[in-house]
């Protein structure tokens, strides 16, 4: 067999397992919206199956067999050409698969599955002893995997490589401390200083329907396309691609707060518009459409929401129309409170309703409780002691129950181990490919005011979404900045917006 031809039947095969695994990210989205409770087992045992034949059809070994042809021909020559990209990102995965056995991949579908409803239950209640016994199977499972992978250092690393392929902890534990330090900084200047926001502004009545409304506008506004994707209700919102043409959002509405679901909004629209920039009509079910990686994805995210959705130019176009839909609530109120009441900067117990400047801290302490628990220093059983104990250092506060404390994620439920360090990567991503925008577009704040989102839109698209995974991040923001990571951009950014904000 010729090597294209090699690669060629390589790509049909991987497509043919992406494909029935994206069966399984209908049956997931399901799961999350519109299924009922009863249903939990049946689909339980629904994506186990599924995911065990997906795994099975992925590490065939023919597939070993077509990569290794592929390999040896001028297809790899350009390291950066879609067919060198695809050939190096399935290799990688092949030989983190084939180093998993089938059994331990159906136990962590199974397990993760029912995890996940036990999770809601033990939320409700506030009763982190019904969810114990479940944490204690998933860490065990994660365990399993990262031993089944292999890693250098430690055993978090294989981990994290999932969602941020080629990060390790080291650099991870290293841009976190620099930038840790900086918020604490800037956290006590803000406690310290002259003005105050009043916050209550946007903790008024909003009416539900009238909500949807204007987060539907908004999102329209920023480009996404609803004729190619919903935006449907949840208990802990996300976004899935399911495939070209299908991308699916969801939020939560909170009839007392403004901020939850139109900012949770906008953020899923901005992961739902890198889904809808990748080219999956040419390639998806392969590395070159799919996203970089979740820190990416997360960064395109929290750029609409924050960058974005937070600017005072982005409220100066949509704030009369907000006073208009919400007359009782924002009739009185000037554009600057408003913009000052959805900047407030807090401590709070929950991380997704949490300000710019404080949530970072939230991803710090869930990324060192789970190394903890992955390393064996930290027990399952001693992790709402230690969560609370932790978050008190932190934030100055006691945590009331563990429903705002360690129950409030549902990431362990899933087996998301290893997840939460991209919330951060995508934070200080998202702020050094903005800065980078505005010093390409300079008048492109003054086009928000406007309410023209286009031409982000499209610079994202250009620079970012259209590559998939072509580049891996770290070299993508290379690619993109000029520059490896830094949290000097976020910093900045926030250090300018709070001092203006708060008078210090
Ligand atoms: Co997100």
């Amino acid at each position: 067999m010729s090597p294209q031809k090699a690669y060629e039947e390589l790509i049909k095969r991987v497509r043919e397992a992406s494909l029935l695994s994206s069966c399984a990210g209908v049956l997931g989205w399901d799961e999350r919206t519109y299924m009922p409770r009863g249903g939990a087992k049946h689909r339980a045992d629904q994506l186990s199956l599924l995911a065990g034949m997906t795994h099975q059809m992925f590490v065939d070994p023919k597939i070993g067999e077509l990569l290794g042809e592929a390999e040896q021909s001028d297809l790899v020559k350009k390291p950066e050409s879609v067919e060198a990209a695809n050939i190096r990102e399935i290799r990688h995965e092949y030989d983190k698969q084939t180093k998993l056995p089938k059994e331990l991949v159906e136990e962590f579908s199974r397990v993760t599955t029912l995890a996940q409803g036990e999770w809601v239950t033990a939320r409700q209640n506030s009763d982190f002893k019904h969810f114990l016994p479940w944490l204690e199977k998933v860490v065990d499972l994660c365990r399993q995997r990262a031993d089944a992978f292999g890693y250098e250092g430690e055993p978090y690393n294989a981990l994290l490589d999932e969602y941020e392929p080629g990060a390790t902890v080291e650099e991870v534990v290293d841009i976190f401390t620099g930038l840790r330090k900086e918020l604490v900084v800037l956290l006590g200047k803000i406690k310290n200083a002259p003005k105050k926001p009043d916050a209550s502004i946007v903790e008024r009545e909003y009416d539900v329907d009238l909500q949807r409304v204007f987060g539907e506008s908004v999102a329209a506004a920023m480009g996404y396309n609803f004729n190619e994707g919903r935006l449907d209700i949840t208990t802990h919102p996300f976004c899935t691609g399911l495939g070209p043409g299908d991308t699916r959002i969801t939020t939560r509405y909170n009839p007392r707060r403004l901020n939850d679901a139109l900012f949770g909004i906008m953020h899923e629209a901005g992961h739902g518009l890198y889904e809808m920039g990748i080219d999956k009509a040419n390639h998806f079910g392969t590395p070159a459409g799919e996203s970089a990686s979740l820190g990416i994805h997360e960064s395109q995210s929290r750029m609409w929401e924050n960058q974005v959705g937070r600017s005072k130019e982005f409220w100066g176009y949509f704030f009369p129309q907000a006073q208009r839909i919400f007359k009782n609530s924002l009739g009185d109120v000037k554009l600057d409170d408003f913009y000052a009441a959805v900047n407030d900067v807090r401590p709070s117990y929950i991380r997704v309703e949490a300000d710019e400047a404080t949530y970072n801290l939230h991803i710090l302490l869930r990324f060192e409780i789970e190394r903890a628990m992955l390393t064996g220093d930290l027990k399952p059983a001693d992790v709402a002691d230690e969560w609370n104990r932790r978050f008190k250092e932190y934030f100055g506060i006691e945590v009331d129950k563990d429903a705002n404390g360690c129950l409030q994620d549902v990431h362990w439920s899933a087996g998301l181990v290893g997840y939460f360090p991209t919330y951060t990567l995508g934070n200080l991503y998202s702020a050094q490919f903005f800065a980078k925008a505005k010093e390409a577009m300079p008048d492109l704040m003054q086009q928000f005011e406007q309410g023209q989102f286009a031409n982000l839109r499209n610079w994202l698209k250009e620079n970012i979404h259209r590559h998939g995974r072509v580049y891996r991040a770290n070299k993508l923001v290379v690619k993109v900045t000029g520059e490896s990571l830094s949290y000097m951009p976020l910093m900045d950014y926030m250090n300018a917006k709070y001092s203006e904000i708060y008078g210090f």
